[in-house]
């Protein structure tokens, strides 16, 4: 902090402070733009847009180009007419900050700002950038005059005060607010605008209908904004752009004009002839929609703990049950919820409902209506903490302690198979072992960077770190993801199957241990371990314990006694 270094712009050398300039995840600096190229800026987006108006496309401009933003933005820019034209064409627009800056060259590269598992996203931004040229990417707001159509797809976060406790939280929609109020001071009259960001319910009505109201009220415009709520239910990983683009979509309108527009938006961008929409009367039920679904999934997940935590008391193996009922049709989408629910979603949604009732819609009795919701994230945000205590008690049981032993923790990211760190149960372990004394040193085939560690003191925003729930910390921001797992687990003591990513389905237990220079202690978080693989560990002379997996006492009985016999 607060030393300049000289980057090139235009050929010319220029010394700049580290608020002048943004900086990509592989390292690349791009210059923030001054005041005076705002008006060159708009002059580039006024021709691009006139050539495709005369071309009969919509202008169309995407608010935030974060993970789905970007690929939202692409997915429009890459839709044709009947006559099989590009129908669209898109700015995606993004605040200039420091953190954020460098997703607009990139993408006007090209490239993609965000990281997919899923290989449609960069061959279709490349396509919609370079060869059909309906995708541009902006820091200038002002492109807002130039739409038909705005996307919003900002953040909106609920920002939690303890750990284990979602009621004392709050939501974030800051960054929301301020783009609704930009919207408003710049759209034509005519122009759609659909939120798709997941808000607090009621946030459409009764929040950005009057900014935008007040807006248009401000610059003597005296018809009504056109206001829509659609919520995303993207998934990250390999089907990331069919979860945006073939997938079911729930949306309603302000008003009766608003709704007409973002059905025909809807049915122009994205496959409803076979993934078909549903149409709401009014946003708040979209709205709820987004939070109910979210918080049912949350809570499925969240029921299995205390089943998970009976298992490991009594003998039982959880994953072989869940088998077992999942025979039954009506009960087969029974997941085993691991080391945490992490993602961006399920952690906060259920959030963002329980505090609209009280801060947007006026009731005092949330805590008497909520019971199940805050239940069920608070189990889900605390589920990590269970993990350390089995690698405490597995260390224990070979005659170790926790404080000063090497432990290395496979997967990084909340889901198998993808590259998405954000609110991990992988985290939370990786914080209470540090707290407790362990060295954690971490693998992860699919993420390069674990910035709510490295960049834990911004990352996700100043002061928002789960860092702040724990003690010692400050070195985590030296963790390095490695790659390479023989050379991870180099003298480790203790190894956390954490998420189960394809490359750890198949470990031999035999190479495990002989990387590790001598027997382990193995933690399966997962239900990654089949009953053969846990006996050839207790055969080697590992130690081991897992999530819900009681059964392991019988496992290591049996070695012994065949051991001794
Ligand atoms: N990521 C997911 O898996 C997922 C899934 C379903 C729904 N959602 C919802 O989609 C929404 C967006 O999520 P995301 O993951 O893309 O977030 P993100 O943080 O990756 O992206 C948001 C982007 O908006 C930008 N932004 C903020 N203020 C702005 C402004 N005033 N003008 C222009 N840009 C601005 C930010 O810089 C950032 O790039 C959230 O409501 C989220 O809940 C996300």
């Amino acid at each position: 902090m607060g030393g300049t270094i000289i980057i090139k712009v235009n050929s010319e050398e220029r010394e700049m402070t580290d608020t002048q300039y943004s900086v990509a995840p592989d390292g690349e600096k791009f210059p923030i733009p001054q005041q005076g190229e705002y008006t060159a800026e708009l002059d580039r987006l006024k021709g691009l847009t006139d050539a495709a108006r005369a071309d009969g496309r919509e202008i169309v401009v995407v608010m935030g180009v974060g993970f789905v933003g970007a690929v939202m933005a692409a997915i429009v820019a890459d839709t044709t007419d009947e006559d099989g034209k590009p129908g669209k064409f898109v700015i995606g627009c993004q605040r200039p900050s420091t953190r954020s800056y460098w997703k607009i060259p990139l993408l006007n590269r090209g490239l993609s700002p965000v990281k997919a598992e899923d290989p449609e996203v960069e061959p279709m931004i490349a396509r919609c950038v370079k060869d059909k040229k309906t995708l541009v990417a902006t820091y200038n707001p002002d492109c807002l005059s130039l739409a038909d159509c705005v996307v919003v797809d900002v953040q909106c976060d609920y920002v939690k005060a303890d750990l284990g406790n979602m009621k004392t939280g709050d939501t974030e929609m800051a960054a929301l607010e301020a783009t609704l109020r930009t919207i408003g001071s710049k759209i034509g009259p005519k122009c759609l605008t659909l939120i798709e960001t997941t808000v607090a319910p009621g946030t459409t009505e009764f929040v950005a209908w009057p900014i935008l109201k007040k807006a248009f009220a401000k610059r003597g415009i005296d018809s009504e904004p056109i206001l829509a709520h659609s919520y995303e239910r993207v998934m990250p990983g390999k089907d990331y752009v069919a979860s945006i683009r073939d997938f079911w979509r729930v949306c309603a309108g302000c008003n009766d004009e608003a709704r007409s527009r973002v059905e025909k938006f809807l049915h122009e961008v994205l496959n409803t002839r076979d993934f078909p929409l549903t149409v709401m009367d009014r946003p708040i039920e979209s709205e709820t929609s987004k939070i109910v679904e979210n918080s049912y999934r949350a809570t499925i997940l969240a029921f299995l703990n205390e089943w998970s935590l009976f298992a490991e008391r009594n003998g039982v193996d959880l994953i072989k049950v869940i088998e077992a009922i999942k025979m039954r049709p009506t009960h087969d989408n029974m997941i085993f919820p691991g080391p945490g629910i992490g993602g961006y979603c399920l952690p906060k949604d259920g959030g963002l409902g329980f505090w609209a009732y009280k801060h947007l819609l006026g009731f005092q009795d949330g805590d008497e209506i909520f019971k199940i919701t805050p239940t069920a994230i608070d189990i889900n945000d605390t589920r990590g903490l269970h993990v350390a205590e089995l690698v405490r008690d597995a260390l224990r049981n070979m005659g170790r302690y926790i404080a000063g032993a090497d432990v290395l923790i496979c997967g990084a990211s909340y889901r198998q198979d993808v590259g998405d760190t954000r609110y991990s149960g992988s985290e939370l372990v990786v914080r209470k072992l540090t707290e407790m004394g362990a060295e954690m040193r971490v693998h992860d085939p699919y993420v390069d960077h674990w910035f709510e560690l490295e960049k834990q003191d911004t990352y996700p925003a100043v002061g928002q770190s789960w860092g702040r729930f724990f003690r010692n910390q400050d070195h985590l921001t030296e963790i390095v993801v490695q790659k390479n797992i023989a050379e991870a687990i180099e003298g480790a003591e203790a190894v956390i199957l954490a998420v189960p990513h394809q490359a750890y389905l198949n470990l031999a237990p035999e190479d495990v241990v002989k990387w590790a220079g001598a027997p382990l202690a193995v933690i399966d978080c997962f239900g990654i371990l089949d009953d053969e693989k846990i006996t050839r560990y207790f055969e080697l002379g590992c130690e081991v314990k897992g999530l819900g997996r009681g059964h392991l006492a019988r496992l290591k009985k049996a070695v012994r006694e065949a051991k001794q016999s």
